[in-house]
């Protein structure tokens, strides 16, 4: 094994090690509108104060489905939605359970969204929020950029999302030990 090649193989390796362990919560759908690990305990969005232009997703009005990864910890995963950051967030689903080992590798959590709960209606822009309270005290935010449609369209579109994060993750690292194993 060159050194080029070593320093290659190490780069991908730390490069998926931090992006794992380092992203405490992240959506996984919607797309969040920014992914900070330094900000994350700052609300409301986790140091993502800007609508995020390109990350803007057509969301149902009801019956949504928003999955989360969290890296580790215990807790609760909690959903809440505002039309921008400045306005009160207010729940949008039941509180989510969390109980994922340190060492797990982390795992996806999924919740239903009801953004009539919020006041929301077909057509408005808002800002879907959750929020992990690790261990009763630490606070972890995340937020993602929604375009509210009715239920049908979106159902009719979600189809076609097929890979998350965590999928494209779990490939970086099947991909870096096969390039491990063939050096
Ligand atoms: C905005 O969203 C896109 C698509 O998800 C992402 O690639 C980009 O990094 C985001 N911008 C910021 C500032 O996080
Ligand atoms: C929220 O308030 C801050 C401080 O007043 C302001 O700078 C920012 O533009 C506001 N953002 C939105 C989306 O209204
Ligand atoms: C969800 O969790 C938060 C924080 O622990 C708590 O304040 C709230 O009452 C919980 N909601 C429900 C419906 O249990
Ligand atoms: C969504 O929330 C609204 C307002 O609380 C309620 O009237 C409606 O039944 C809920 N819909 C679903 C599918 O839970
Ligand atoms: C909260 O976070 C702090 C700093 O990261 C950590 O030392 C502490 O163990 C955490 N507490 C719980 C209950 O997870």
């Amino acid at each position: 094994m060159n050194s080029s090649k070593t320093f290659a193989v190490l780069f991908i390796f730390f490069f998926v090690l931090i992006s794992s362990t380092n992203a405490h919560i992240a959506f996984v759908n919607p797309p969040f509108r920014g992914n900070d690990a330094v900000n994350s305990k700052i609300p409301p969005c986790g140091g993502s104060n800007e609508v995020n232009t390109t990350a803007i997703t057509e969301f149902p009005l009801t019956d949504g489905q928003a999955t989360v990864k969290v890296g580790h910890g215990t807790g609760v995963l909690l959903f809440n939605y505002a039309p921008d950051v400045n306005s009160t967030f207010q729940s949008v689903a039941d509180n989510v359970t969390v109980d994922v080992p340190h060492d797990s590798g982390g795992k996806q959590l999924t919740a239903s969204i009801n953004l009539s709960k919020a006041g929301a209606k077909i057509g408005d822009q808002g800002v879907l929020q959750t929020i992990f309270i690790d261990g009763g005290v630490n606070f972890t935010y995340q937020c993602a950029d929604l375009k509210i449609v009715d239920a049908k369209s979106a159902n009719a579109k979600s189809a076609s999302s097929v890979f998350g994060i965590s999928e494209v993750a779990y490939l970086i690292i099947g991909l870096t030990s096969f390039v491990i194993a063939n050096l």
